[in-house]
């Protein structure tokens, strides 16, 4: 169990930058990639895709998020392969029920030399958000994962998303809000939401309603509540991610590794670094 967590964030530019540091069990590495490339990029990105990720990407009819797919995945992909000592090609991935993509255990790193991080692929877990222009990438061994990014646009209608996607508790937080706070405040609250159903990996089919995050700032543990067990809570390190300006952005991580979150019980609140 994760008593502390100890948050990177860097920059990359795969394909021709990806050295990546050592990923200790109580480290998360987050990397930041800049989608805004030239066409040369994108053209060396897509020979690091796989055939199925060559027909999905022919599928999306608008260039841009065509494109954002490209990088993203192909960065994805030559991140894991250096954390594992192996080439982005020889990686598969498969896909939960809700679509969170992990590694394909088919693909069989024992027979191989580790890396120097000593990870084998089914230790390695990863989660990715791309929104207008960056992409995160998230990468820690052995427990659940999410990340969200969005690019920070005025919302006109902030209160009626609120009222659609928050639950009680975070829309009376919202309340005594307006302007730029309230701007701010309902991006932090999205990205922290959509942050742990990512890690949790079940989609939309988790109720939005079942959860209360904290729309204050600088929040060491943001998750508040979970309902109907309480203490769910407590097995989650939920806080913000450091990104440039125009960008809000939120990780979490469950406290218990091997997919355990959710089944153990770790009495205590986990602290984060
Ligand atoms: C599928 C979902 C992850 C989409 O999220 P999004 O904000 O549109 O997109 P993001 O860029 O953050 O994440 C997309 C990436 O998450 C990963 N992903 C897909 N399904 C996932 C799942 N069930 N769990 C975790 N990660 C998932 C994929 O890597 C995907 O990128 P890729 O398709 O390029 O590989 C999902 O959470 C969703 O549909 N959310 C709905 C949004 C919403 O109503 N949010 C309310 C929050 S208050």
């Amino acid at each position: 169990m994760l008593t502390s967590v100890k948050i990177e964030v860097r920059e990359c530019r795969p394909p021709d930058d990806c050295a990546v540091p050592e990923l200790p069990s109580d480290v998360v590495n987050v990397w930041a990639r800049s989608l805004d490339v030239p066409a040369s990029v994108e053209k060396a990105c897509c020979e690091l895709l796989s055939m199925e990720e060559h027909e999905r990407a022919a599928r999306y009819r608008v260039e841009r998020p065509r494109k954002d797919f490209i990088v993203t995945r192909a960065t994805l992909r030559s991140l894991a392969a250096a954390y594992l000592g192996t080439t982005p090609l020889q990686l598969s991935f498969r896909y939960s029920k809700y679509g969170k993509p992990i590694l394909d255990g088919a693909f069989d790193l024992r027979s191989l030399d580790l890396g120097f991080n000593d990870l084998r692929f089914n230790d390695l877990r990863f989660n990715v958000s791309h929104t207008e222009g960056l992409a995160l990438i998230a990468f820690v061994r052995t427990h659940e994962i999410g990340i969200d990014v969005e690019r920070i646009r005025p919302q006109p209608d902030v209160r009626k998303l609120a009222e659609r996607f928050f639950s009680l508790h975070e829309r009376h937080s919202l309340e005594r809000l307006s302007g730029d706070e309230l701007q701010a405040a309902f991006f932090r609250c999205w990205t922290r939401k959509e942050a742990y159903v990512k890690a949790r990996g079940e989609g939309l089919s988790l109720p939005l309603q079942q959860f209360d995050v904290s729309v204050a700032a600088d929040e060491s543990q943001a998750l508040l509540a979970t309902r109907p067990d309480p203490s769910e809570a407590s097995r989650w390190i939920l806080r913000d991610l450091p990104t440039g300006p125009g960008y809000e952005a939120a990780l979490a991580v469950a406290a218990v590794g091997d997919g355990k979150a959710g089944q153990g019980n770790t009495s205590s609140l986990v602290q984060v670094e």
